[in-house]
């Protein structure tokens, strides 16, 4: 792809309530649950870094302030490990805010994805852009965002990653009716359907949280009804898309089928288990926290 259509803004979503979280999201997003040391949103922001979005747009709602302090430096901080000669530390709290050019929408009221994706509108303008749901940890290492940058190379229109699933989780995703196309991972989706009964899923393949969108998507969005939930879905918008019902210049719609590592965070049992494994994959504390769930196990 030349460089004038690289792929360069990421927008954030980050305005739900983290109701299954309360009282630990009361006043702080659920992005900003630690996996071990670091804010899950952190690790979201890496990866859309890692593929070359060097512009970031969060969209938030209430308590983003932590949010926003975590992304910015912090003076009195840094003073205090400078003057300890902590550099390691000093690192660390330094980083987010020298990770990329971070700006901020606010989603007035909390109406759904859909919406959220709408607020960017003004930042994002007429480029193709990535969405990446700040709950969801895909690692960078992984390479995903790249890899669906090259199937909007070859396609153009916008690209979804896809995972298959069992058929009793499919009622948690956008679930993805699909054609072959040459390459075996990669597929046109032909429509799509947000949290059906698994009994009427159309295939088992799932739409995960990293989306490349042509900017076609902000004028549907502003006529796509409430849908599922009461609100408004980003997966019934790109269902237009995928169907063929908008102008032809947006494109295709293709999927990119995944079957590598996802951490889902958003979830109570998603989080712990994520806790638990980015622990026993630590350099300083891996050994000694898989020893002690050795024992703890046997004790079970
Ligand atoms: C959202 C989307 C859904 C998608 C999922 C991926 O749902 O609406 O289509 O499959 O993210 O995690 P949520 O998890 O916000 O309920």
């Amino acid at each position: 792809m030349s460089s004038a259509c690289r792929v360069r803004k990421a927008v954030l979503p980050v305005a739900g309530m983290g109701t299954r979280f309360l009282p630990a999201t009361k006043a702080t997003p659920k992005e900003m649950l630690p996996i071990v040391d670091k804010p899950v949103i952190q690790y979201v922001v890496e990866e859309a870094v890692a593929a070359g979005l060097d512009d970031v747009l969060f969209v938030t709602g209430r308590a983003k302030r932590a949010l926003e302090d975590h992304f910015d430096y912090n003076g009195e901080l840094e003073n205090m490990l400078e003057a300890r000669n902590d550099l390691e530390k000093l690192s660390a709290v330094r980083g987010p805010a020298q990770l990329a050019q971070i700006h901020y929408a606010r989603q007035g009221s909390p109406s759904g994805l859909g919406h959220a994706v709408l607020c960017a509108k003004a930042h994002v303008g007429d480029e193709t852009f990535a969405v990446l749901l700040g709950d969801e940890i895909i690692p960078s290492e992984n390479q995903v965002l790249d890899k669906m940058f090259k199937v909007l190379a070859k396609h153009g229109g916008s690209v979804l990653l896809l995972k298959r699933v069992p058929s009793d989780e499919l009622s948690r995703y956008g679930v993805a009716s699909v054609k072959p196309t040459d390459d075996e991972n990669v597929v046109e989706v032909i429509d799509l359907v947000e949290k059906p009964d698994p009994a009427q899923a159309p295939s088992d393949l799932a739409v995960l949280g990293r989306y490349v969108l042509n900017p076609a998507i902000f004028e549907i969005l502003e006529t796509t009804k409430p849908g599922k939930g009461g609100e408004i879905q980003l997966t019934d918008a790109i269902q237009v898309l995928a169907r063929g019902e908008f102008n032809a210049s947006a494109g295709k719609v293709h999927g990119l089928i995944y079957d590598g590592e996802r951490f889902d965070t958003g979830e109570i049992l998603g989080y712990i288990t994520t806790v638990i494994e980015f622990a026993t994959r630590r350099a300083d504390i891996g050994s000694d926290v898989k020893a002690w769930l050795q024992k703890f196990v046997q004790g079970l």
